[in-house]
Formats: structure tokens, C-alpha cells, sequence
């Protein structure tokens, strides 16, 4: 089973991911987990690059095909054979996430073209936070923000989202969860729906 997080940034998918990973181990399943961007080569230029900052039309297509290409690699090289091994995979980001942010300031139709090749997950869950929500957690989290986290691309971003899900829900199978619940919340909701499938 391939299950994908997504939201904004701060939205709280690594801490659900880590409260369902613990859920399904108590109940002794094998779990992966995973993220993208990768830590395979392309994986870690894409993080170079979310530093740098550049702004450009260039530098936001070579983003898009990049991301596009670590999905491919990702799903070849560590996806499959997670679950061939028996692992329910719980993936933080996948292709939502690409037509979401690329196409900011890309066509969205071309960002959907280059991850049509990307298999559907199984289940994905998209936890819903205000934009206000999300920059106070990334604040708390004292790192430096990267350049999708400022507040006007945030924006931007969510409402890519919300047109999103309605397009892909029942392809990607969307669950919404409420962003703005407790930690301990949102994974009892996200349980429920993961135990009718395993
Ligand atoms: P993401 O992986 O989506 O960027 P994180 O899981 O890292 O988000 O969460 C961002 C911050 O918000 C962290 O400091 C985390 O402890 C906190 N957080 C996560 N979920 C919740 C929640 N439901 N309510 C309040 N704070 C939360
Ligand atoms: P990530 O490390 O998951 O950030 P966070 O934990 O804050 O959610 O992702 C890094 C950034 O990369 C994040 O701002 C979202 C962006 N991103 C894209 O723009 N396109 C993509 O396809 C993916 C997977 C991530």
C-alpha cells in the first residue's frame, strides 16, 4: 500500500506520518518511510536549489522537470520495492504536490503532463490549514524559509491545492483532514480510514 501526505508547508505531515507509523507498527506492520524531495541525487540538487532562491522562468521549468524526474526515480528505485517487500509506504509529498507548486509559476497543464507517468497512490491524505496556521509553525521551527514558504506563494499554493483535490479525489483518493485539529486528532481520523484498507 502506497500512502502519500499532502499540504502546505507546516501543515503538519511529517508529525502525522510519524503518529501513523507508530500505529501501524503497534498493530505489527511493516512500515517505510519516505519524502520527496529525495535524498537520491536529483533529490539533493532540487534542495540546493529551493536555497538559492533564483526567480526566473528558467529556473522554475528546470524545477518542475526535476521534481517530475526525482518522482520517476523515487518510485523505481524505492517506492516498488518497499512494497513488493511487503511495507505499507508512507510517502511525505508526491505528484499533488508538483502540480501545486510548479504551477505558480508554471502552466498548470504542462506540470500534470510530466507526472502523468508518476502511478497513483493508493490513499492521500491532503491536511487542510490556514495559511496564517502554517507560517506560525514554520516560525516555531526555527529554520531559515525556504523559498515556497513565504506567505503570498502559501497562498497561492492552497488555492492550487483546493482546485486540485476536486479534480484528482477519486483518482488519487483524497481524504481531507482538518489541519487545525490536534496532532492526536487528525492521526485518530487518518487511522480510522487507513484500518478499513489493511
Ligand atoms: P510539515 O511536515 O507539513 O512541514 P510538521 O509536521 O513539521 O509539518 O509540523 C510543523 C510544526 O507544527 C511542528 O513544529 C509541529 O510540531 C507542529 N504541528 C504539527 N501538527 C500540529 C497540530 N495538529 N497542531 C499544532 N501544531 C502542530
Ligand atoms: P519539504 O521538505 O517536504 O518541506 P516541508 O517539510 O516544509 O513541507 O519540501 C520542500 C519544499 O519543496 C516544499 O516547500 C514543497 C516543495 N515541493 C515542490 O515545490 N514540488 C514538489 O513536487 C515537491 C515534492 C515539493
Amino acid at each position: 500500500m502506497f500512502i502519500v501526505f499532502e499540504g502546505i508547508d507546516g501543515s503538519g505531515k511529517s508529525t502525522l506520518i510519524k503518529n501513523i507509523a507508530e500505529k501501524l507498527e503497534s498493530v505489527n506492520e511493516k512500515v517505510h518511510i519516505t519524502s520527496e524531495p529525495t535524498s537520491f541525487n536529483v533529490g539533493k540538487e532540487i534542495r540546493t536549489l529551493l536555497k538559492s532562491g533564483s526567480d526566473s522562468d528558467a529556473s522554475h521549468r528546470i524545477m518542475a522537470l526535476l521534481f517530475a524526474a526525482d518522482r520517476l526515480n523515487h518510485i523505481e528505485n524505492d517506492v516498488f520495492p518497499a512494497v513488493k517487500r511487503g511495507k505499507i509506504v508512507l510517502c511525505d509529498r508526491y505528484k499533488l504536490s508538483s502540480m501545486a507548486y510548479q504551477s505558480v509559476r508554471n502552466e498548470m497543464s504542462w506540470v500534470e503532463s510530466l507526472n502523468k507517468f508518476a502511478v497513483n497512490p493508493d490513499l492521500t491524505f491532503f491536511i487542510s490549514v490556514s495559511v496564517d496556521n502554517a507560517l506560525k509553525r514554520i516560525d516555531s521551527r526555527l529554520e531559515t524559509r525556504e523559498i515556497f514558504e513565504k506567505r503570498d506563494f502559501l497562498e497561492k499554493i492552497d488555492a492550487n491545492y483546493d482546485f486540485l483535490i476536486k479534480k484528482y479525489k477519486r483518482e488519487m483518493s483524497v481524504e481531507i483532514l482538518d489541519g487545525n485539529d490536534s496532532a492526536e486528532v487528525i492521526a485518530e481520523k487518518a487511522w480510522f480510514i487507513i484500518q478499513k484498507m489493511i
